[in-house]
């Protein structure tokens, strides 16, 4: 019976109406397949809602955590496979200073503003191209204009999600354009990957590899002290892969941002947004290879993205998911690939700024083999 239900919230309650800036826009989903992979994703903050993908006998297995209903995400707080921004992470204190100019943001979690604030970008709607219901293998770009003050960052800002999946790999491109003024921009993919089925409880004996020398420590709150330290000796050693429990109860779970490599130095093409005079190679890096020992599935993470926030779920609690399923600490893992926490109030960290008619890009490749 939960199946039944699952299937016919996503066919017949699939949409609802909501008001964005003045007038009247719709949630959709939006289905992708290729090979014996599927996608399915929502216009409603540009979320992944699933992705099923065949395990090591060949059964279909969801490995996105989510909700039965688009609606649900309304009042989501988890940040389920939603693109986050127009700051991913948290910035201390809600503000900033830029060239002078002071901002003050919309702070919601106690003083500090997370993830692009109570009405970031996970929780509006964004405009759909590219899909059609009848060429299911189309990718679909998600599109979406934040105004000059939204939340109280400066200026208008375009921005574009593109997700392409072909049967072994889910690309996520992510573009913004400032229009007027110049602003931070940190744009995350917040997927809570579960690679032993949404389902299957929690991920401790799953194996993780990330490619990281150094890490952001933090203080109280989560926000980092501004360090950049090795992660040799420490809990958040995972140089080598291992089980994700071992050493879990030093830190209290991970919650943390990896320097995965040095950020980009070659010139970008900021004019046309291409990323000229660099090969695929040099653009991406391997950041992190993830195991699950019960399916068999394996995923490996690159980005474009200087920083990596490794975050086991730490505070998922009786959450009621699709099919039923109740989601608790440590049920999935987000592999957030982004520009590093706070970076704003911390100038020895890679920048963030954006400065009007430039082109912030970043891009993500999950590959899935099964072994
Ligand atoms: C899809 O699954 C079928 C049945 O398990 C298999 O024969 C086929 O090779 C798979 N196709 C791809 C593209 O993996
Ligand atoms: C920013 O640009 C938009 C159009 O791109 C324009 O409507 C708006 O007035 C501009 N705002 C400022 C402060 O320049
Ligand atoms: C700061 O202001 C100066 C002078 O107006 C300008 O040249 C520079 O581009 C500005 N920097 C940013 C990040 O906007
Ligand atoms: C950047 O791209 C534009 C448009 O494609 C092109 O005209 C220009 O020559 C490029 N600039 C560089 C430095 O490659
Ligand atoms: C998977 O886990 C089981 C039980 O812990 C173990 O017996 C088996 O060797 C593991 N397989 C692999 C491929 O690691």
């Amino acid at each position: 019976m939960p199946n039944f239900s699952f299937l016919l919230c996503l066919i017949i309650a699939t949409s609802f109406g909501i008001v964005v800036n003045g007038s009247e826009s719709e949630a959709k989903i939006y289905v992708i397949k290729s090979g014996n992979t599927t996608l399915k994703l929502t216009n409603f903050g540009a979320r992944i809602i699933s992705l099923v993908i065949p395990d090591k006998n060949g059964k279909p297995t969801d490995i996105v955590l989510g909700y039965d209903c688009v609606k649900d995400y309304l009042s989501d707080t988890t940040y389920f496979g939603a693109i986050v921004g127009r700051v991913a992470n948290r910035i201390g204190g809600a503000q900033f200073t830029l060239n002078g100019s002071h901002y003050k943001l919309d702070a919601n979690e106690k003083q500090n503003m997370l993830h692009g604030g109570r009405k970031g970008f996970s929780q509006v709607i964004w405009e759909a191209k590219g899909w059609k219901a009848d060429k299911e293998d189309l990718p679909v770009s998600f599109s979406y204009t934040s105004r000059d003050g939204e939340e109280g960052f400066p200026g208008n800002l375009q921005v574009k999600v593109n997700y392409f999946l072909e049967p072994n790999n889910l690309r996520v491109e992510m573009q913004a354009r400032a229009l007027n003024k110049s602003t931070p921009v940190n744009l995350a993919q917040h997927t809570y990957w579960n690679l032993g089925g949404h389902n299957s409880g929690d991920i401790l004996s799953d194996e993780v590899q990330i490619f990281a020398y150094n890490f952001t420590p933090v203080k109280d709150q989560l926000i980092p002290t501004g360090e950049i330290l090795p992660v040799n000796g420490t809990p958040y050693d995972f140089l080598k892969s291992h089980k994700i429990g071992s050493q879990i109860n030093g830190p209290n779970g991970y919650d943390i941002n990896y320097a995965i490599h040095r950020p980009m130095t070659k010139e970008k093409n900021q004019s046309s947004g291409c990323a000229c005079g660099l090969d695929e190679e040099d653009w991406l890096k391997l950041a992190a290879v993830v195991y699950s020992n019960k399916t068999g599935i394996k995923m490996k993470i690159s980005t474009s993205a200087p920083g990596l926030q490794f975050y086991t779920a730490n505070h998922l609690k009786n959450v009621k998911g699709k099919g039923g399923y109740v989601y608790q600490a440590h049920d999935g893992y987000c592999f957030e690939t982004q520009g590093f926490p706070d970076s704003v109030n911390h100038p020895n960290f890679p920048s963030q700024i954006v400065k009007p008619g430039e082109i912030y890009m970043h891009d993500t490749l999950y590959e899935f083999e099964v072994k």
